[in-house]
C-alpha cells in the first residue's frame, strides 16, 4: 500500500508506482471528479491540480508526484476554505459558482478540467484579461484544453465572474 494526498485526505492505494494517476483517483480512489478524454495529455478533460501546478492526469504516473497533494474538482470547495483560513467547507470553490451563475457546462465532460485550468490561473493572476484566459486554455499546458460542444465564450465569461467573485471573497 502506498499513500497519497488527495482533496486534503491521506488515501491509500495499491497501484505500482508507474501507474496513470488518473486510474488511481477514478478506479481506486472513487474520485469521478477527473475524467478519461483522449488518454494523451491531448484534451485537458482529466487535469488536476498538483500542488499549484495543472497537470494531465493521464500520462502523470503516481511516481511523479513527489509528494506533492493533489485536488480535483471534488476538493475545490475544501481548496477555498482552506486558503480562507476554515477547517471545513461550507460554500462551493467561486469558479464552480462562477460557473453555475454562467450556465458555462453543456454536456460537461470537459468542464472539470476547464475549471481547475482557472483555479490556477486566477491563483497566480486574480484580474485576468481575455487574453491571459485564453492563453491558460491553449498555450500554457501540454495542449489546449478542448470542449467538443464549443462552450468557449461561456468559459471566458465563467472565469471573469469567479475573478470577481474570488476577490469579493478576499475582501470578505
Ligand atoms: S484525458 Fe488527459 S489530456 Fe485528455
Ligand atoms: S461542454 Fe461538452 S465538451 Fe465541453
Amino acid at each position: 500500500m502506498s499513500t497519497i494526498v488527495v482533496n486534503g485526505q491521506q488515501r491509500k492505494f495499491k497501484a505500482s508506482p508507474d501507474t496513470p494517476l488518473l486510474y488511481v483517483l477514478r478506479n481506486e480512489l472513487g474520485i469521478m471528479g477527473v475524467k478519461f478524454g483522449c488518454g494523451l495529455a491531448q484534451c485537458g478533460a482529466c487535469s488536476v491540480l498538483l500542488g499549484d501546478e495543472e497537470v494531465r492526469a493521464c500520462v502523470t504516473p503516481i511516481s511523479a508526484l513527489d509528494g506533492k497533494p493533489v485536488t480535483t474538482v471534488d476538493g475545490l470547495p475544501q481548496r477555498w476554505a482552506s486558503q480562507k483560513g476554515k477547517l471545513s467547507a461550507d460554500t462551493l470553490h467561486p469558479v464552480q459558482q462562477a460557473w453555475i451563475d454562467e450556465q458555462v457546462p453543456q454536456c460537461g465532460i470537459c468542464q472539470f478540467g476547464m475549471m481547475i485550468k482557472v483555479t490556477e490561473l486566477l491563483e497566480a493572476n486574480p484580474k485576468p484579461t481575455d487574453q491571459d484566459i485564453r492563453e491558460a486554455l491553449t498555450t500554457s499546458g501540454p495542449s489546449p484544453h478542448l470542449c467538443r460542444c464549443g462552450s468557449y465564450a461561456a468559459i471566458l465569461e465563467g472565469a471573469h465572474r469567479a475573478a470577481k467573485l474570488m476577490m469579493q471573497g478576499d475582501s470578505a
